[in-house]
C-alpha cells in the first residue's frame, strides 16, 4: 500500500513537471479548459502546447508575426465559435482567430497567451446549385485555403474570386480585400461576398452582415474586416466556368537586370487590357542565370491564348532564357506564380517581412532605384524578392469607392519587396531567435519601398493584408477622412472593448 503511494506520488510529480515545461500555467493544469470543452460540440478539438493540433495551429508563415496561444480551439460549428468567444470574455482573456497564418501584421505579435480559434475544421464549401444565368452563390467556411476553393469550385464546374498563393486562408485574405487572377473579370475577392455570419466580438451575438442586414458592418468587412467580429461562413458568389476562365495562356520570361526600363514600360502598356491579361514580375537572385547580378523574371498570362501584341516585343527584347510557355487551368496558375501548395510561399518560420505599396503605373526610374537597393543587399537577406504585380483591374475599377472599405481601387499596381533573412546558426540565442535581423529587414524592405512611393508622386497606400502596420492607418485604411472614421465608429458598435485589435487594428 505504502508503495503504491509512492508511486502515484512519483507519477503526479513527473506529470506536474511536464505541463510546466510545456508552458501551461497552473491555473490550466489540472483540467485545461475542461468548462470550455463541456460548452462545445462533440466533435469540436481543444489542443494544448506540445500537441500536433497546437503544433500546427501555431506555425506561422513568418515568425516576425507570432501571437503566443495558451490553448487553440478548433470549432465545428457557429455555435462552437460564439461559445470559445463568449468563454473568452468570461476569463478575461485574449483570442485570435487564426486561418492560413499568413498574416505579416505586426499587431499579431501582441496577442499573448491567447485562445486560439483555430478554423481549419471548418472547410466545407457548398455549391448552392442550380446557378442562374451563370452566376450563383457557395456557402464557405472559414478555414478554407484558396487553393481549395479554386480546386474545389473548379471540379464541380464553378470559378470564383480567389489569391495567388494556394495556402493564403480564403477568410484573411478576403476581409482585407483579396487580388488574385480572376479580378479583372469578378472583382476582388471581397466583392464576391454576397454575406457574412459573424460572432461579434463579445460573443453576444451572431449576426447576418449583407447589403440588406448590418450593412454598415457589411460595408467593412469588405476591406478592414478582421476587426469587428469572428467570421463563422460566408455567402459568396461563383460563376460558371466558360471558355474564357478555364484556360490560362502563359509566359515566362527572365530578362536580365539591365531591360528593367523596358520591360516596365511594356507593362505599363499592359494596365488596362484585356479582362484577364495579368502580368506578375519579380525581382530574384537566380545564381544560376546570372552569378553576379539579379534578374527580374516575370510571367503574362491571358485567356486561351498569349497576344503576340505583348509577347512579342516582350521576347525581342532577349531572354536570358528560352521562354516558358503553356495553357494552364486556373487551378494550376499558383504555380506558375510561384506560390503554389509546394513551394516556398507555402512554408513556415523564416524571418520575412512584407511592405506594399499600391501604384497606378511602374516608375521605371523609381524601380531602378528600388532595384539598386535590391540588388545591393547584405549576404542575409540575399534570398529576398520583390514582387510586382499587375492584375487586371476592369471589375475591381468598376466598384464604386464608397461601397466597400476597400480605399484604392485606384491602384492597379501592387508592389512588394518579400524580406527574408536567412538564418544563421552561429548567431542564434537559446531561443533559436536573432534579435539583430528584424531591424536589416525592415530598414531594406522600408527603403525599397519609399523609392517606389516616392516615384509614385502620391502617398503611400499599403495593402491592409500586406502591411506591417508601421504605415499609419490612413496608408492602409485610407486617406479620405470619412473612412476612418466611419471605420471608428463601427468599431464602437461591434468591437467597443477593442477584443480583436491584432491586425491593423483600427484605433
Ligand atoms: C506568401 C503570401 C502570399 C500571399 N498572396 C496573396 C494573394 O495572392 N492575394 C492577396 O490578396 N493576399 C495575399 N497574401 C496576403 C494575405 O491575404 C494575408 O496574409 C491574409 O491575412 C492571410 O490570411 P490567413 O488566414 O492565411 O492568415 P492568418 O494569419 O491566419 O489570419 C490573418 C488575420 O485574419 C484574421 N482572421 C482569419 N480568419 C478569420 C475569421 N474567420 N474571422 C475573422 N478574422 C479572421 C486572423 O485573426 C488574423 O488577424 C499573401 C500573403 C503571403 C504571406
Ligand atoms: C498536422 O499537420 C500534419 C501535416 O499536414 C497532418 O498530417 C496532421 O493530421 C495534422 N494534425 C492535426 C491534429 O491537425
Ligand atoms: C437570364 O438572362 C436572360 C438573357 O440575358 C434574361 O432575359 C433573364 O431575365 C435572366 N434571368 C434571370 C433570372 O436573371
Ligand atoms: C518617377 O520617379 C522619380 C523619382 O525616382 C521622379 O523624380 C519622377 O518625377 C517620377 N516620374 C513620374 C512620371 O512621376
Amino acid at each position: 500500500m505504502l508503495g503504491l503511494c509512492r508511486l502515484w506520488a512519483f507519477i503526479w510529480f513527473l506529470l506536474d513537471w511536464e505541463l510546466l515545461a510545456c508552458g501551461i500555467s497552473p491555473y490550466y493544469r489540472n483540467d485545461p479548459a475542461a468548462d470550455l470543452r463541456a460548452r462545445l460540440s462533440r466533435e469540436a478539438q481543444i489542443f494544448l502546447p506540445g500537441s500536433e493540433g497546437y503544433e500546427n495551429a501555431t506555425q506561422r508563415w513568418s515568425r516576425l508575426a507570432t501571437p503566443a496561444f495558451a490553448i487553440v480551439v478548433a470549432p465545428r460549428t457557429e455555435r462552437d465559435i460564439q461559445e470559445t468567444v463568449r468563454y473568452a470574455k468570461e476569463k478575461d482573456s485574449t483570442f485570435l482567430a487564426i486561418g492560413g497564418r499568413h498574416g505579416v501584421a505586426n499587431a499579431l505579435n501582441n496577442a499573448q497567451n491567447a485562445i486560439g480559434i483555430w478554423t481549419r475544421a471548418m472547410r466545407t464549401i457548398t455549391v448552392h446549385e442550380p446557378l442562374v444565368n451563370g452566376t450563383g452563390t457557395a456557402t464557405v467556411e472559414p478555414g478554407v485555403e484558396a487553393g481549395e476553393l479554386t480546386s474545389t469550385l473548379f471540379a464541380q464546374g464553378k470559378v470564383g474570386a480567389s489569391t495567388a498563393c494556394d495556402c493564403v486562408g480564403v477568410m484573411g485574405a478576403m476581409l482585407g480585400g483579396g487580388h488574385g487572377f480572376l479580378q479583372g473579370r469578378y472583382g476582388l475577392t471581397a466583392d464576391n461576398l454576397v454575406s457574412a455570419r459573424v460572432v461579434t466580438a463579445d460573443g453576444g451575438r451572431v449576426v447576418t452582415a449583407s447589403a440588406s442586414e448590418n450593412a454598415d458592418l457589411f460595408w467593412a468587412l469588405r476591406g478592414a474586416g478582421h476587426n469587428f467580429g469572428v467570421v463563422a461562413s460566408v455567402e459568396y458568389r461563383v460563376f460558371d466556368r466558360t471558355p474564357a476562365t478555364d484556360a490560362w495562356a502563359y509566359e515566362e520570361y527572365i530578362f536580365s537586370h539591365d531591360q528593367l526600363e523596358r520591360v516596365y514600360e511594356l507593362a505599363n502598356g499592359m494596365i488596362g487590357g484585356p479582362v484577364e491579361l495579368t502580368h506578375y514580375g519579380h525581382f530574384e537572385r537566380r545564381t544560376s542565370v546570372d552569378a553576379e547580378h539579379c534578374c527580374l523574371s516575370g510571367s503574362f498570362g491571358k485567356g486561351r491564348k498569349s497576344p503576340s501584341r505583348y509577347t512579342e516585343p516582350l521576347r525581342a527584347l532577349g531572354l536570358l532564357l528560352p521562354p516558358k510557355a503553356a495553357v494552364v487551368d486556373i487551378t494550376q496558375l499558383n504555380g506558375v506564380a510561384g506560390a503554389d501548395f509546394s513551394s516556398p510561399f507555402c512554408g513556415h518560420g523564416a524571418d520575412i517581412t512584407l511592405a506594399p505599396v499600391g501604384l497606378r503605373r511602374w516608375n521605371v526610374t523609381a524601380l531602378r532605384k528600388a532595384f539598386d537597393i535590391y540588388s545591393a543587399l547584405p549576404l542575409r537577406l540575399q534570398g529576398s524578392a520583390a514582387l510586382l504585380e499587375g492584375y487586371a483591374t476592369e471589375a475591381v475599377q468598376r466598384v464604386p469607392e464608397a461601397d466597400t472599405a476597400v480605399p484604392d481601387r485606384f491602384n492597379n499596381l501592387l508592389a512588394s519587396p518579400v524580406m527574408i533573412a536567412a538564418p544563421r546558426d552561429d548567431e542564434r540565442g537559446e531561443d533559436g531567435y536573432e534579435s539583430d535581423v528584424p531591424d536589416e529587414l525592415y530598414e531594406y524592405a522600408e527603403r525599397f519601398r519609399t523609392a517606389l512611393v516616392e516615384g509614385s508622386g502620391g502617398k503611400l497606400h499599403a495593402y491592409v493584408n500586406y502591411a506591417s502596420g508601421d504605415e499609419g492607418l490612413e496608408a492602409i485604411y485610407g486617406y479620405d477622412q470619412w473612412r476612418l472614421e466611419k471605420l471608428r465608429r463601427l468599431k464602437q458598435t461591434w468591437d467597443p472593448k477593442g477584443r480583436m485589435d491584432f491586425y491593423n487594428p483600427i484605433l
